[in-house]
């Protein structure tokens, strides 16, 4: 056979077209001024920034803050990029209120932050550290000045090193409905939107599974059904602890990173296998937690090794909420197949596109199944969804002339906010969008290598410089459109 070369394939093509031109009647082209569908999003949609307090604080030692898991770990060498640490990080303890200017300059109305718990407790449980809860006040209060309204997160990986155990131990989920409960009492008349968790798999299976994360275990299936048993119970009471502590018209959900499942096409039986995948594939966590019980095809499965459930535990779990959180960056293509799961879940091949971080495969409309997947499965249990994370890293370079120009980024985000806003615009209930991150900030095992923010950090001065994205996410907000 003749081999054919890319340019005589195109030619090939065009010369079809052309032939298929001349016989096919079109309706007439006109061609000039362009005029798009404008992409706007609901009125009242909130924008924001995310960030998480290890990534960004800093003051790692300041006014009596206690270890957590997190600064023990990357303080053991070779654990982290470069034996890189969050001691120091974005200096957010000190610099919050430029970081806040930064906010108030994006017009966001919105900044999902997290508390370090070891701030507030030292240990974990008991002694309270009232620095560290003043820092906390200090910096609602100036969000509040600056009509910035604080979504915060209770935990965001950073456990107390002072808790025996950790996450092996159930008294970790009293601690932390305690801790729950203590913040709430002392910022609950300012704050009206709390998350518990953030991301159930990457300090449960990450940290004590593959030992990527701190702490860095290893452990076989048993144990590690056990620590995802603590970590959505740790959620149920955090709710249960919350709701006691706060004025009616607080809204309490979870910031939660649900597998996503995309139909490889947008056929009946595909989008079926899609929401079938949604279910199965996040059984230990988001599916238990909106079905207030474990799949039996789970506790089937682990056998064994099934989480020791105790008396009360689901009821907890399965506390309604009011809203729930998806932390949205890649896709997984589910097809539709005759077996007894009824899909499977493509491999990607070599060659799929991903962008600066490998994990990070591309396909904006995972924003769009995340949510239609959540709600289509669980309705009324999920009557408000919020991206709280969607970002990317980029090989961002600081020009002389202070101009960060992340093209990528840009790229990544109009790409998916115009799938999230096809989510809007069919009814589905989301209300908000967190863009991760504000600014660059230590990202895990990853340290200072690769950055997420839309405000660029010289991690020697601290100076931060917006970037591109930053530019584009103003306008964006200003004309609560994609452009
Ligand atoms: C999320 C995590 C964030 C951030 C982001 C980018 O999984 O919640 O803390 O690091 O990924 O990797």
């Amino acid at each position: 056979m003749k081999t054919i070369t890319r340019r005589q394939f195109g030619k090939g093509v065009t010369a079809a077209a052309a032939a298929a031109y001349a016989v096919v009647s079109l309706p007439q082209l006109v061609f000039g001024e362009p005029q798009p569908k404008r992409i706007e999003y609901p009125k009242g949609f909130l924008w924001g920034c995310a960030t998480a307090a290890y990534q960004i604080e800093g003051g790692a030692q300041a006014d009596g803050r206690g270890p957590s898991l997190w600064d023990t770990f990357s303080h053991t060498p070779g654990k982290t990029y470069h034996g890189d640490t969050g001691d120091v990080a974005d200096d957010s303890y000190h610099l919050y209120k430029q970081d806040v200017q930064l906010l108030k300059n994006l017009g966001v109305s919105t900044y999902r932050m997290s508390l370090s718990w070891s701030r507030i407790f030292p240990s974990g449980t008991g002694q309270v550290n009232q620095k560290g809860l003043d820092y906390y006040n200090r910096v609602v209060d100036e969000l509040l000045a600056n009509n910035i309204t604080p979504y915060i997160t209770m935990f965001h990986w950073d456990t107390p090193a002072g808790l025996q155990g950790g996450w092996q131990s159930r008294d970790t989920s009293k601690a932390f409905a305690d801790y729950c409960a203590f913040v709430t009492k002392h910022l609950g008349d300012k704050v009206k939107h709390w998350m518990t968790t953030n991301e159930f798999v990457c300090f449960t299976d990450l940290g004590y599974k593959i030992g990527q994360f701190a702490p860095g275990l290893k452990l076989p299936a048993g144990p590690v059904n056990q620590i995802r048993h603590h970590a959505i119970l740790a959620h149920g009471l955090g709710v249960q602890a919350i709701r006691a502590n706060t004025p009616s018209g607080t809204q309490v959900g979870l910031a939660e990173n649900a597998s996503i499942f995309a139909p490889v096409m947008e056929t009946r039986e595909h989008i079926e296998a899609a929401r079938k995948a949604t279910r199965a594939e996040n059984a230990p966590f988001l599916t238990t937690i909106l079905d207030g019980k474990y799949p039996e095809s789970y506790l089937t499965e682990q056998g064994a090794d099934a989480p020791k459930v105790a008396e009360g535990d689901m009821r907890a779990i399965g506390s309604p909420l009011d809203f729930v959180g998806l932390n949205t960056y890649n896709p997984s293509y589910v097809k539709a197949a005759d077996s007894p799961k009824g899909y499977v879940v493509e491999t990607m091949p070599a060659s799929y596109p991903h962008m600066y971080s490998p994990w990070i495969q591309i396909g904006p409309e995972c924003i769009y199944w995340t949510v239609r997947n959540v709600c289509d499965i669980w309705k009324d249990k999920a009557p408000a969804v919020f991206i709280t994370e969607n970002g990317t890293s980029s090989d961002d370079v600081l020009a002389p002339d202070g101009r960060v120009e992340d093209v990528d980024r840009v790229m990544y985000l109009r790409n998916h906010l115009t799938q999230l806003h096809r989510a809007a615009s069919e009814g589905y209930p989301v209300k908000g969008y967190f863009l991760w991150s504000l600014m660059d900030n230590f990202e895990w095992a990853d340290g200072y290598s690769k950055r997420f923010g839309i405000h660029y950090v010289d991690f020697k001065t601290l100076k931060r410089y917006p970037k591109l994205s930053a530019e584009w996410y103003k306008n964006t907000i200003a004309t609560n459109a994609v452009e």
